[in-house]
């Protein structure tokens, strides 16, 4: 689907925006001398921004999607069964959910080609099957280009999490997520250095440092699970459990390669596999919220 075409003012102003953000004078440079490939990534209409949290209690646009698979399989189902009744109704709901599409997002009115599903309703409703069987092959085509072009994009932005506004509390103080994280890494940093340098009275200090902020941010889990099962994945009895074995080896005589052991496994089984989950989908949408 050619945007452009329909609304070239909004999409080049967007398009334009986002070529600035990446030719920015400093990523210029940087852009020029790996000599890197450009993407410009166009960006969905923000009208859609009010029918997603946090604007809207519910997650709109997602559910009319999810709407309109069902009702489409049940054309289809029913169409096949020969079930005029139900085809009929399915038909009906169908055509009314995609009508909600342009009433969402006004931008994208002429790419959601209504006339297709209104002469699909009509080959329902007068059972011309062979010319029904043709609307549906158009109208899924038409779903695909959409999601081709905007699926992605549109998830990044509006259903990834967010954790700018979220705060760790370390006691009194209270931590961003991001400069909590720094800490974090200043944590694992001064560990991974006292090890290796023998320095292992500091290196057992701070390991048990480390298992006191990662109690901290455990207790920033709750603030989107509500069930204690994603936290006892990442932070429950089995990092403990490494924690303790780190220590552990980390008392005279010094078993380097069984503390190098246990504190992979804390890298890869905390660090890592909680960023494998919360922090790609978060980067990109802001990456692509950064003007
Ligand atoms: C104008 C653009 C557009 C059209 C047309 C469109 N979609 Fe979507 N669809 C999207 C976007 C954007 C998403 C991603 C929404 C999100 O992640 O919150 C999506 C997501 C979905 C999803 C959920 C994601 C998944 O893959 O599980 C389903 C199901 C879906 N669409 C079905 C349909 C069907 C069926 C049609 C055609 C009858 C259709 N869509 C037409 C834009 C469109
Ligand atoms: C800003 C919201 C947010 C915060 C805070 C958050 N998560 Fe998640 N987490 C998500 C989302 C979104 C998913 C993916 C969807 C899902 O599974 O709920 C997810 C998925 C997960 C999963 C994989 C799915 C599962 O249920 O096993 C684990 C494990 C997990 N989170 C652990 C944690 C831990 C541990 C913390 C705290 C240190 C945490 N999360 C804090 C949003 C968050
Ligand atoms: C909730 C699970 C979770 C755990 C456990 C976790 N992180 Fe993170 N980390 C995140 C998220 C989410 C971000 C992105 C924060 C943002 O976008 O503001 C992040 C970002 C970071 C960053 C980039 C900071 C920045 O400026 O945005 C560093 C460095 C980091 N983490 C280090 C670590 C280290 C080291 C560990 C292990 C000792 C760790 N993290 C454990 C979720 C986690």
């Amino acid at each position: 689907m050619t945007h452009s075409e329909t609304t070239p003012s909004f999409y080049g102003l967007f398009t334009v925006f986002l070529s600035l953000a990446l030719l920015l004078p400093s990523t210029q440079t940087i852009a020029e001398s790996w000599d890197a490939p450009e993407a410009v990534i166009e960006l969905p209409p923000t009208s859609l921004a009010q029918w997603y949290k946090p604007e809207n209690k519910r997650q709109v646009f997602l559910h009319t999607m999810f709407r309109l698979r069902q009702s489409l399989q049940a054309v289809e189902i029913y169409s096949q069964k020969g079930d005029q009744q139900q085809l009929d109704k399915w038909a009906t709901i169908l055509q009314e959910n995609y009508a909600k599409l342009p009433e969402m997002v006004p931008e994208w009115k002429d790419e959601t080609r209504q006339e297709t599903v209104k002469k699909l309703l009509a080959y329902a409703k007068n059972g011309d099957s062979k010319k029904l069987a043709k609307s549906i092959k158009q109208l899924n085509k038409i779903c695909e280009g959409c999601h081709q072009q905007w699926k992605a994009v549109v998830t990044a932005l509006y259903r990834s999490p967010d954790y700018s506004k979220l705060s760790v509390n370390e006691g009194q103080e209270s931590h961003s997520y991001s400069d909590f994280m720094e800490d974090l890494a200043d944590t694992l940093g001064v560990l991974k250095i006292a090890r290796e340098d023998e320095e292992l009275e500091t290196a057992r200090q701070t390991v048990t440092k480390l298992g006191k902020q990662l109690d901290h941010l455990s207790n920033s889990c709750s603030d989107c699970h509500r069930d204690p099962q994603p936290r006892e994945r990442i932070l429950g009895s089995a990092t403990k459990d490494s924690l303790n074995a780190l220590h552990s080896a980390l008392n005279k005589p010094h078993d380097a390669k069984e503390s190098g052991r246990h504190l992979g496994t804390v890298g890869f089984t905390v660090c890592g596999r909680c960023h494998s989950i919360h922090r790609t989908l978060g980067d990109i949408r802001g990456a692509l919220k950064a003007e």
